[in-house]
């Protein structure tokens, strides 16, 4: 599902430096420190970027990354970047974004398919995020329009690879955790998961895009299968692997009621029945666009651990 704003046609500027002249171009990236804020961090001092990065406690050591304390959406200046990336809240950023002089640094901000997902949910506080993801691409969208700025927004489906991650990782903890993991037998809707690396490659292909526009693309993983398929290859990649019951569905709803109860873990009604439920998405919009090429899903196990000081992210 790709959507379009109208935004007037202007010609692309080199930025300050721009690559000319030997100057190093300059990113501000809020969230660098989370999952796929990390991955974009390292692809752009690979790529010869001067990052400085914005969270609100510093990240871990990282080469060609100066950290900044901010807390969004107060956040500091933002004049003087060729790109700002945000890799953290879309809300809080969008706040930030339409507040603050940022001149006509193009930007490529992180939202998610939960925009599409949560929209129809039978649960009030899912709807409201939704609600709250749409307002916020509105919001950048139309602040970018207004500085002339091109403005990429880029929604990843269920995201894995760096660790610290809120579904797979979790999943891969309470696994370790308990030495079991439950799900009903018709856990079978379909699910995309999406290596962070894939969107740091989509993320830095949308800072080089020439086209001077607003856009909003949807980033599934390269391959679509379903939801206990889809558990079953992270719990055999742990070391040691752990073992996947399936239950009956009536069983297994009994059972989550208890250990939630017990505090084993915090899925509500709306996320449980949405293992039921496809969640697909359509790549070719970012495959054209942004020559977006997902790897199917081939989880290992450092895939879920928690990020390391010092780790060199691939
Ligand atoms: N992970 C997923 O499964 C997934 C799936 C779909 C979409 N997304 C979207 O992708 C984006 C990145 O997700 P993510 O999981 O990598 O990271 P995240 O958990 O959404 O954000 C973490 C980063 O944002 C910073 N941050 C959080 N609150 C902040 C605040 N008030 N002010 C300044 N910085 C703040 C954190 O550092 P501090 O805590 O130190 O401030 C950290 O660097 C988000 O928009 C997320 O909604 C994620």
């Amino acid at each position: 599902m790709e959507r379009r704003y109208p935004v007037p046609w202007r010609t692309a500027s080199a930025g300050r430096g721009g690559g000319m002249g030997g100057q190093a171009r300059c990113a501000l990236v809020f969230g660098g420190s989370g999952p796929i804020g990390r991955r974009v961090c390292a692809r752009l001092v690979a790529r010869g970027w001067r990052v400085t990065a914005v969270s609100r406690a510093p990240g871990l050591a990282s080469a060609g990354v100066e950290w900044r304390r901010g807390t969004l959406p107060a956040a500091g200046a933002g004049e003087g970047f060729d790109a700002i990336v945000s890799c953290g809240p879309l809300d809080l950023f969008s706040r930030w974004y339409a507040d603050t002089p940022a001149g006509a640094a193009r930007v490529v901000a992180f939202g998610s398919t939960s925009l599409h997902v949560k929209r129809d949910s039978s649960d009030p506080s899912e709807r409201d995020v939704a609600a709250r993801l749409a307002d916020a691409e509105a919001r950048v969208a139309a602040a970018a329009r207004a500085r002339g700025a091109a403005a990429t927004l880029l929604r990843p489906t269920l995201v894995y690879g760096a660790g610290g991650d809120r579904s797979l990782s979790r999943v891969a903890a309470l696994a370790r955790r308990h030495g079991f993991f439950v799900l009903p037998h018709d856990a079978r809707g379909l699910r995309q998961p999406v290596h962070v690396d894939d969107l740091a490659d989509a993320a830095l292909a949308a800072l080089e895009r020439l086209a001077v526009d607003v856009r909003a693309y949807d980033l599934p993983g390269g391959e679509a299968l379903a939801y206990r398929e889809m558990v079953a290859r992270v719990l055999a990649s742990l070391r040691p692997p752990v073992r996947l019951w399936v239950l009956p569905g009536a069983l297994f709803g009994l059972a989550a009621a208890l250990a939630r109860r017990l505090g084993a873990h915090d899925a509500g009604a709306a996320v449980l029945a949405r293992m039921r439920e496809d969640l697909a998405f359509d790549a070719a919009p970012a495959r054209r666009d942004l020559g977006y090429a997902p790897r199917g899903f081939r989880p290992e196990a450092g895939m879920f651990e928690p990020p390391q000081a010092g780790s060199t992210p691939r």
